[in-house]
């Protein structure tokens, strides 16, 4: 048998390994916070401002405390006497944890109560009498920048108005030269809305501290449980080995998990003050409207071209809705993400990046919801404007896309606003999805069709984009430095327990890190357990957001691996009495070079490690790794939908959608296939449908799930997958993260489709969602629509 199909029989790199939690999950055993009853445990319920905007001029809580049950009645003013009124945020601003002057969103956190059960303290929270006077309310940037808006944040000194930040990246100077030879200019207003996470767990916290230990143990929905650690220790004044922050199963996180909330905070005082167990679980619609919200970026963006299709350069200004707080979950320290990835795969010679973020009254936006910290507006922003520059030229998109992107002799290339992009076979990808939706006959059919009235339109979207933060140089988290690990315990009998700083929310990091292990030890996956989210157990990690996992955590678990390997490898020799120099290795096994039929396994390895380890080793076969990873790692998707929209009504279906993925090294191409899929609904779902806005007074309009589509495999269109693989020249197996590409390459892909279809309006753009009466209004009134 080859190597390679032993491997795939053990579980290896390559295999369709059926995922390992899925045993809990599918027979409703998986333990999510909601799960674990602690004995004396109490309940709290947070009481929400209804106002977008108001001063809060009184709160009685007296009739709350009456009721039979109720144990705590906390006010902002009682956390400002502690001084845990307001809390730092991961963009280093400061976000109330209760109110104390003013209410910013609605939605706000304005008081807890604490009681014997939920419901007790829901009763209570509605006993809580709150006087509010109304303030004008701003609930976009036009409004936040006008002349006397209302400043929302009159907490902060220094802050005469309401912008949040000003950034600028690129060479101006360049960029204006360029564009003064250009033949062309192409130029495209565009607006990404608001959209939500929306996990389906919602997020809750069980605080627990023993004054008899003076330990604090928190279980909590968070994707990050290290950074959690981190923060408590310095806003609580706590040591760390006396907090243990432990996420158990989660269901879902997409980023909506990474913040620090204050039911968080609220519930860890709670529990200090009654030194009792203190249970917090958000509803939805609390969810919905109060916890980080993604995207809300406007664009203005501008092309220079030359008339045979070439790129000169890039212009381009945002201006970003943040809500009442900064409270962007990114590690980078540009202040508008990773907005300048964008145009990363073309060969771009010069660009220039404006961008000013602003403070609104919603809630706290900017959370990489599936996404690498704004890379999702960043491609969506450069797919739009590529097909709106190959119209303006007349030429064919995937020819313009062609003659502008990086070819594969151009790697290590430095994109026009410095990133370095190491690999990628983008033409490849390209041909491979044109070839697969047809597209030759696909535009003869849609000419066609056009004849009798009815309107066909193919969409292209074509991105690389940066995942794996760190390196830690550039990426830290309030002062730590990105990186991940991973630790491995082989035990006596080759059996292994692998525990890493990452922490899944459903990717399947059980499944597909055993398989790493197995790849570099010849382990089986069976016999390896791998746990996540335990600060007492797992080393120190960054956590898992915007698919860095494999690019981090998962180079780990390799590093580590060879490490142990490394150790196995002087026992092997021990046991077959020849020195290390002799021995080779062959997945499993270490064997004499000159006589290969005499060899040891690395379970053989493992038992000597504790019954039989030569003079001065120590026993034990176990060790740890910390990666910082020398670059981001740069997958490619290629995104092709076929669309048909009914001209009488605006409605769209999708015809076909065709996803060729190059994510280096597939682990397990099952998963990753499981990955793309999630993510072109999500796409599919923000480019259709899905809507969460505010109305003028700052109400959340999609507040449930009524309003708020989450799609069904009923509205669902079916995908047709192919790869790539192009491998990271970097990562230790060659992967590259995969779990946010579709989402982020995918809306692009749609939206250029529909506009496709109605191109002979002159309609350059309908923003998101591309609901039918954004489309029935294009198509009658021949105008943007803008959202
Ligand atoms: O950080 P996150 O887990 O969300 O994203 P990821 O690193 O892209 O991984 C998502 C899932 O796909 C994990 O289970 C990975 O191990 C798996 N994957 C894979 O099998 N092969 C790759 N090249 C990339 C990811």
């Amino acid at each position: 048998m080859t190597q390679a199909k032993d491997e795939i029989k053990i579980g290896g790199l390559g295999a369709s390994r059926k995922r390992v939690e899925d045993n809990r999950f599918i027979r409703g055993k998986g333990r999510y916070v909601d799960d674990i009853v602690l004995p004396g445990m109490l309940h709290m319920e947070i009481l929400r401002s209804p106002v977008a905007h108001a001063r809060i001029t009184s709160i009685d809580t007296s009739k709350a405390w009456t009721i039979p049950g109720v144990r705590l009645v906390l006010t902002g003013e009682m956390m400002a006497a502690r001084n845990l009124a307001w809390m730092p945020t991961l963009s280093y601003d400061t976000q109330a944890v209760l109110a104390t002057d003013k209410v910013r969103f609605q939605g706000q956190e304005v008081a807890c109560v604490i009681a014997d059960d939920p419901y007790i303290a829901k009763d209570a929270c509605e006993a809580i009498v709150v006087e509010y006077e109304p303030l004008p309310v701003i609930v976009n940037p036009t409004q936040a920048l006008a002349d006397g808006a209302p400043v929302i944040r009159d907490d902060k000194e220094n802050q005469p108005d309401n912008v949040a930040f000003t950034w600028e990246v690129g060479d101006r100077q360049g960029t204006d030269d360029a564009f003064a030879k250009a033949d062309l200019v192409s130029k495209l207003d565009l607006h990404y809305p608001r959209s939500h996470p929306s996990p389906l767990e919602c997020c809750g916290s069980i605080a627990d501290f023993d004054r008899s230990t003076s330990k604090l143990t928190v279980y909590m929905t968070t994707q990050a449980p290290h950074i959690i650690r981190a923060a408590v220790a310095l806003v609580a004044e706590l040591p760390e080995h006396m907090i243990r922050i432990i996420s158990p199963d989660l269901g879902g996180g997409f980023g909506n998990k990474v913040p620090v909330y204050p039911g968080y905070v609220m519930s860890i005082l709670a529990s200090i003050l009654l030194e009792r167990p203190v249970k917090w679980i958000e509803d939805k619609s609390g969810n919905l409207i109060s916890t980080g919200f993604g995207r809300d970026v406007y664009l203005h963006g501008e092309l220079a071209l030359r008339k045979d299709g070439k790129i000169l350069a890039v212009r381009m200004h945002t201006d970003s809705d943040h809500g009442a707080f900064f409270a962007d979950a990114q590690p980078s320290k540009f202040k508008i993400g990773l907005m300048h990835s964008t145009f990363a795969c073309y060969d771009v010679p010069t660009a220039h990046l404006t961008a000013r973020g602003v403070y609104t009254n919603k809630a706290p936006g900017g959370v990489a919801y599936r996404c690498s910290f704004r890379v999702t507006e960043a491609m969506y922003f450069q797919e739009r404007m590529v097909q709106a520059a190959a119209d303006d030229l007349g030429m064919d998109q995937a020819e313009f896309r062609r003659r502008n992107f990086v070819r594969d002799d151009d790697f290590p290339h430095r994109t026009p606003f410095g990133f370095l992009t190491d690999s990628g076979q983008y033409n490849k990808c390209l041909d491979v999805g044109l070839e697969a939706i047809g597209y030759a006959d696909f535009l003869t059919e849609k000419a066609e069709a056009k004849k009798r009235g009815r309107l066909l339109g193919i969409g292209i979207s074509t991105m690389t984009e940066p995942l794996g933060a760190g390196n830690s140089r550039e990426y830290d988290i309030l002062g730590i430095k990105m990186f991940d690990s991973a630790e491995l315990r082989v035990h006596m009998t080759g059996k292994a327990i692998l525990r890493t700083g990452a922490k899944s929310q459903g990717q399947g990091h059980e499944t597909t890190w055993a398989q790493i292990v197995a790849h570099e030890l010849g382990i089986p996956a069976d016999d390896i357990t791998v746990e996540e989210g335990d600060t007492d157990t797992a080393p120190f990690g960054m956590g898992t957001y915007a698919s860095r996992s494999t690019p981090v955590a998962g180079a780990a678990v390799a590093m580590v691996s060879r490490k142990v390997r490394a150790k196995a490898r002087k026992l092997a020799a021990h046991l077959l009495e020849v020195s290390e120099e002799d021995i080779e290795w062959e997945l499993g096994r270490f064997y004499v070079r000159s006589a290969p039929a005499h060899g040891v396994t690395i379970q053989e390895c493992a038992m000597a490690a504790y019954s039989n380890m030569p003079d001065g080793m120590e026993p034990g076969l176990e060790n740890v790794s910390y990666y910082d990873p020398p670059n981001l790692t740069w997958p490619f998707g290629c995104y092709i939908a076929t669309v048909e929209v009914d001209p009488q009504t605006g409605v769209w279906d999708v015809l076909r959608m065709v996803a060729v993925d190059d994510c280096g090294v597939r682990i397990n191409p099952m998963i990753v296939e499981g990955q793309i899929m999630g993510g072109l609904t999500e796409a599919y779902a923000m480019a259709s449908n899905q809507f969460i806005t505010f109305d003028a007074q700052g109400n959340c309009v999609g507040s449930n799930y009524m309003d708020y589509m989450l799609p069904t495999a009923w509205e669902t269109p079916g995908y047709e997958l192919h790869e790539v693989v192009t491998p990271s020249p970097h990562h230790p197996i060659g992967a590259k993260g995969v779990g946010e590409c579709a989402t982020v390459g995918g809306p692009a892909a749609f939206v250029n489709a529909v506009l496709d279809a109605i191109r002979d309006t002159g309609v350059r753009n309908i923003d998101m969602p591309l609901l039918p009466d954004r489309v029935y209004e294009a198509l009658t009134k021949r105008h943007d629509v803008s959202g």
